[in-house]
């Protein structure tokens, strides 16, 4: 073992030999794969955001920014909080950072010690793993399941508190599940987690991603809540936006001014080019967004619809950009099924084990295509369904 990778420290453990990295490999040796793997929609950034990181780009505005990030950005993100949600937030009150997935690690880093443990659903985007885990903290899952339309269940997460639960993770949609904890849920959190004195980190990130017959409240706007909630947005998701890095976090006043310095020494601010195409997303027109959520909503529909004739069950998503689906009826383990759907179909869809699913029988599918791939990506694995199924 070579002196460098010996001196590694245990934050450093992991290697990255994912199932993820081997199907990705593999999608790259075959032709006219339809990607249903990851969670970057397949529309464009809208244009208006883009020219205005071309106009800022040409006004020569390259520099760094506050650390916090541009003022009239945190401006308008307090209004969109205001607006959308009901969020008060004033823009001293707001951290621009490099996507939200530096939010979590900046929230991490400031909220856990050696120890604390840190409930985060099951299953789950496994970012946060790493973060807390880093930080020296420890992971306890709350289990969500497909009865419950994968909504995280007050009584789940009281089960699982200990006198050394620090923090509570919210993701509503979540991820992978694409599973919106009704408004009733969110309230009887709230009152467990005052209850109980625990943080809440509320994960927004695809609350504008909701469909008909869900609804979206932010956990901050409860009585006694703002106080013991940060609050994590970003623009990747809802305005198409994964490769400019630009996310956010919410807090009280004196928390935000505790968090600026060790934002500042993880990437200093986010690029300013993008926090300019950020400005433009929240001040400009919406309507790209909601032509974005219909189509996802038609996708969906039709989704789910194949999935029906296929045997496979899933709970419904209420929003976010996902349906995750139990293939059992295949006779396949969800990694199995997985590889041989890349291989047979030219379909790359992920399983469940890579969103600590411990179970193996489900896949992740991304709404991330055109409806007429999704067409394609049906008819496929309609086509190769006896080599498919086994047993
Ligand atoms: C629940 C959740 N939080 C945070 C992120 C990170 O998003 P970004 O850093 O692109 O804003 C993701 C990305 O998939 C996610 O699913």
């Amino acid at each position: 073992m070579s002196r460098l990778l010996k001196a590694l420290s245990d934050r450093a453990h992991e290697e990255d030999v994912s199932f993820r990295t081997r199907m990705l490999e593999l999608a790259a040796t075959l032709p006219d794969v339809i990607a249903l793997g990851r969670g970057d929609p397949d529309f464009h950034t809208p244009a208006h955001i883009v020219d205005a990181a071309k106009k800022a780009i040409d006004a020569n505005e390259h520099h760094y920014t506050h650390p916090a990030g541009l003022p009239k950005l945190r401006e308008a993100i307090s209004a969109s909080l205001k607006g959308e949600y009901g969020l008060d937030y004033a823009s001293d009150e707001i951290i621009v950072t490099a996507g939200t997935q530096e939010a979590v690690m900046l929230c991490m880093l400031a909220l856990i010690e050696k120890g604390d443990e840190v409930l985060l659903p099951a299953p789950r985007f496994t970012s946060y793993d790493t973060a807390v885990t880093m930080c020296g903290g420890v992971v306890v899952e709350v289990p969500t399941r497909e009865d419950d339309d994968y909504a995280l269940v007050p009584a789940e997460v009281e089960a699982q508190i200990t006198p050394r639960t620090k923090v509570l993770v919210l993701i509503t949609p979540n991820n992978p599940t694409g599973a919106v904890t009704p408004p009733d849920m969110v309230r009887e959190i709230a009152r467990i987690a005052i209850a109980r004195d625990i943080i809440v980190m509320s994960d927004e990130i695809y609350a504008k991603i909701i469909f008909d017959g869900s609804e979206h409240l932010s956990i901050a706007t409860l009585p006694g809540m703002r106080d013991r909630t940060i609050t994590l947005n970003g623009f990747s998701k809802s305005y198409a936006m994964t490769g400019w890095r630009v996310g956010y976090v919410a807090a009280p006043r004196d928390v935000v001014r505790r968090l600026v310095e060790p934002r500042h020494t993880l990437s200093i601010n986010a690029a300013t080019p993008s926090q300019f195409a950020a400005l433009a997303a929240l001040t400009g027109p919406q309507e790209p967004v909601d032509a974005m959520v219909k189509a996802y909503a038609e996708r969906r529909t039709f989704m789910m619809q194949a999935l029906d004739r296929l045997g496979f069950t899933y709970g419904h998503p209420g929003g976010a950009f996902y349906v995750y689906t139990n293939v059992s009826a295949s006779g396949r383990s969800a990694p199995d099924f997985c590889e041989m759907l890349l291989r047979e179909a030219r379909v790359l869809v992920f399983p469940g084990t890579m969103f600590a699913d411990p179970e193996g029988k489900h896949i992740r599918i991304s709404l991330l295509q055109p409806l007429a791939r999704m067409e394609e990506a049906v008819r496929r694995i309609e086509a190769v369904k006896d080599r498919l199924f086994v047993g």
